[in-house]
């Protein structure tokens, strides 16, 4: 039940701040990272996307991540990626942060996304660090190299690794500045990424969150909607704007 109090937040808001992670992709039929299918193998994902796990054994990990690419060029954006690309054209200043290296926010016509954990359509080469658009490197193949000659990997940023600074430094702005802040999809177990819901709730924003099951931010976000975001967000919009 969407309360009015809700609808008249977003529809005042002059700044909305939106986080998602693998959960919003769940209904394109991409799997969650921590969800029952998110080992691969006998592995979790946190072993493989790691650059220990990918100098220990790159053809499994590149092996990986062409199993991952081949998911995700085969399925499209789903009605809550939509809904969020239809709310950015009715809020003065509108961000999407996601953790989600999947680009399907872009195939749905959002604009001002910021991807904290890179994007798997790139490869990056880890001599040079020449960033380019591949999506045929697989581990069939041989491990794929730069014309530099040094080996490729994806353009995501694994555990232990720092976050693009700009993109980081934009959401922690966007968390601090928005009078409404959606998270979605997101076990929020993940730093820096999960500590955004808390920066926005201290500097003043209302916090919703979306997600089918409790997570570490539940308790501490102003309304909980337990629902698929698929469900949840087109009536949302729908609510507060009619369309
Ligand atoms: P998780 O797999 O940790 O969490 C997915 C969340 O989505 C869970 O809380 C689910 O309850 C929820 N969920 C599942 N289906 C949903 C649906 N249809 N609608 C709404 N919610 C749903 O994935 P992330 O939180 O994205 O990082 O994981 C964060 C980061 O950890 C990832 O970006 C990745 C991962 O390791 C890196 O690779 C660096």
């Amino acid at each position: 039940m969407i309360s009015n109090s809700l609808i008249s937040r977003m529809k005042q808001a002059r700044c909305i701040a939106v986080l998602t992670g693998s959960g919003i992709s769940a209904e394109s039929g991409i799997p969650t990272f921590r969800g029952k299918q998110g080992l691969w193998k006998q592995y979790r994902p946190q072993e493989l996307a790691s650059n220990a796990g990918f100098i220990n054994d790159p053809e499994l990990v590149w092996e990986w991540y062409a199993m991952r690419r081949e998911i995700i060029g085969s399925v499209s954006c789903n009605t809550g990626h939509k809904a969020l690309a239809r709310m950015e054209d009715f809020v003065p200043e509108f961000w999407l942060i996601t953790q989600n290296v999947d680009g399907l926010h872009q195939q749905a016509g959002s604009k001002n996304v910021l991807e904290l954990h890179g994007n798997i359509m790139r490869n990056r080469c880890t001599v040079c660090g020449a960033v380019s658009p591949d999506t045929s490197s697989g581990s069939s193949k041989g491990l794929p190299t730069c014309p530099c000659g040094g080996l490729l990997r994806p353009d995501v940023v694994w555990f232990g690794e720092s976050l693009p600074a700009d993109s980081l430094h934009l959401a922690f702005k966007a968390s601090k500045k928005c009078d409404v802040f959606l998270c979605i999809g997101t076990s929020a177990e993940v730093q820096p990424a999960a500590s955004l819901p808390i920066i926005a709730k201290e500097s003043g924003a209302w916090v919703v969150e979306i997600n089918t099951e409790t997570t570490a931010v539940t308790s501490h976000v102003d309304e909980s909607f337990n629902k698929p975001a698929g469900q949840m967000l087109p009536g949302l919009v729908k609510a507060v704007w009619g369309s």
